[in-house]
């Protein structure tokens, strides 16, 4: 089953004098103009100033994260030194400081040396040492991700599967917490990509039941599949019209981690759809393939659920997947077929191919049995998502303001941003329908926004978000796969509500100065 396949990774927090580590490979960060920090200096004095010469020479590139090689530097105990560049001196940043981490995580995985230490000296404007820690110790561990394609053959097994990261103190509590929960993170986003990255004919709605079992089982999760029967009693007619031509039967996924004693959970609904052809409004060609890759909600949702549980925050948070396959075929929904919602609230369907919509608005029905505290639904939904925000950032919807604030903090703090569309009322005219109580299109202006009106009118018995995740949860061409986004936003949200953090005390930078 995909729990990842993936080489377990080990990542520590030691207090060492970088010279004196026995390690494979010691990373330091440097920047280029020669200004050396604590640790690297110390390298440079037990080398005889063997560090600065070389970067005096300018072997290393100004852009944060390119690394150089150094073998057997003299009076270091490490058998390689890896330089990280971290760009320029004052413009030294979160994000200098993410790319010089992923820079690193990139030699170390497909590197020759076995075991690895990582310095990180360099301060970062605004950020605690155990921000720095938490945010290394996922980007290092997501970093050794390999995907097992189930049909391509393995390929030598390389790369630093235990790292050490070195500070200058005697290592906290609060300091090794924020390594696991790094580490747990990247556990959570290795899930998401394995079950993005599966191809549709093996991660199929039954594959994502069976998924959501095995992780019941090894984390003590409550886990309840709804089969089609099911759905049918429940009066879920807009999910079920999605599947109904799809030889796979669809599912209802219901995953509970309770370790929040009676308090209200947070409710987590994915899109589940393992294939989406577009249905009879059958998509064009070019691409088709990637829309594989349109369970990825449901797969974050995965992906968050195993980072919780591993963590055993003391929080309650239910986990909501309609999964189903959207197929063209003689049993197939048409155009102008009008379907009842469990809401009751009936729907035309004016294409087939604007499922997400229709299978998320049942599961938004659904969530209201768990008085829940909030509800956040993480979906692919729509390609003018892709053109409005591109690649970079999700889109973000909400009717609560306080929700969407903790929302874009989350994002902020792990560089897995997000930012917020407006939903005025407005807009549901688009949505307006001659032969039932709504359409599910709303033409091609502001296509985002009114997929997210659509939700709405499902989601007005609590505090909603939508996360549209459409640019941000895989990439195409040569490095095409899935990136377990939005998960570190996700666990992000999670860890903040579990620790009882005080939102809105960091400073969220406007696009223009972040
Ligand atoms: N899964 C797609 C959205 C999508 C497009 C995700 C591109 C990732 C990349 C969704 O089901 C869809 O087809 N949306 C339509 C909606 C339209 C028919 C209103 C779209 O965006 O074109
Ligand atoms: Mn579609
Ligand atoms: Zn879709």
């Amino acid at each position: 089953m995909a729990t990842t396949k993936n080489r377990p990774i080990e990542i520590n927090v030691e207090s060492a004098s970088p010279e004196k580590v026995k390690t494979g490979v010691l990373v330091v960060g440097a920047f280029p103009d020669g200004t050396l920090l604590r640790s690297s200096q110390k390298i440079d004095e037990a080398s005889k100033g063997k560090l600065s010469a070389v970067i005096k020479r300018g072997d290393l590139e100004e852009k944060p994260g390119s690394t150089l090689l150094l073998h057997d530097l003299p009076g270091v105990e490490a058998e390689r030194v890896l330089v990280v560049s971290l760009g320029k001196r004052d413009k030294f940043d979160e994000k200098a400081f993410r790319d010089a981490v992923s820079g690193a995580a990139k030699a170390l995985a497909s590197g020759p040396a076995r075991d690895a230490a990582v310095t990180l000296s360099a301060d970062v404007p605004g950020r605690s040492l155990a921000w720095r820690a938490q945010t290394a110790s996922r980007i290092l561990a997501d970093g050794a991700y390999r995907f097992d394609a189930p049909g391509k053959t393995a390929k030598k097994e390389r790369g630093a599967h235990k790292i050490t990261l070195l500070i200058g103190e005697k290592a906290s509590e609060e300091l090794k917490k924020a390594v696991h929960q790094g580490h747990a993170v990247a556990e959570g986003i290795a899930l998401a990509k394995d079950l993005g990255n599966l191809p549709g004919n093996v991660c199929n709605p039954g594959y994502l039941a069976e998924t959501a079992r095995a992780l019941g089982k090894e984390f003590n999760l409550e886990v309840e599949i709804l089969e089609r029967a099911d759905m049918k009693k429940l009066g879920m007619g807009a999910a079920l019209s999605v599947g109904q031509a799809s030889a796979q039967p669809c599912k209802f996924i219901v995953m509970q981690y309770k370790g929040g004693g009676k308090s209200k959970p947070i409710v987590l609904v994915g899109k589940g759809v393992t294939f989406d052809t577009g249905g009879i409004s059958l998509k064009p060609g070019a691409n088709m393939d990637e829309m594989k890759f349109d369970m990825c909600g449901a797969a974050s949702v995965f992906g968050a659920m195993k980072t919780v549980a591993r963590l055993k925050l003391p929080i309650n948070v239910v986990a909501l997947v309609p999964a189903v396959e959207n197929m063209p075929g003689g049993n197939a929904t048409r155009p102008g077929d009008v379907v009842t919602s469990m809401s009751g609230q009936t729907i035309e369907i004016l294409n087939t191919d604007a499922e997400g919509r229709l299978a998320l608005a049942d599961a938004l029905t659904y969530a209201e049995r768990f008085d829940p505290a909030y509800v956040i639904d993480i979906a692919t939904l729509t390609g003018a998502c892709v053109i409005a925000l591109g690649n970079l950032t999700s889109g973000l919807f909400a009717n609560d303001d306080e929700l969407a604030e903790q929302l874009l903090e989350s994002g902020n703090d792990t560089g897995d941003r997000a930012w917020l569309l407006p939903m005025f009322d407005e807009y549901q005219d688009q949505l307006k329908s001659n032969f039932a109580d709504m359409s599910n299109l709303g033409g091609r202006p502001a296509g985002s926004i009114t997929a997210a009106c659509f939700l709405k009118r499902f989601a007005d018995k609590y505090k909603w978000a939508h996360l549209d995740i459409a640019g941000t949860n895989a990439i195409s061409g040569d490095a095409k796969g899935a990136t377990g986004r939005p998960v570190p936003l996700l666990t992000e949200f999670l860890i903040g509500h579990a620790q009882g953090r005080a939102w809105g005390t960091t400073e969220r930078k406007t696009p223009a100065a972040a």
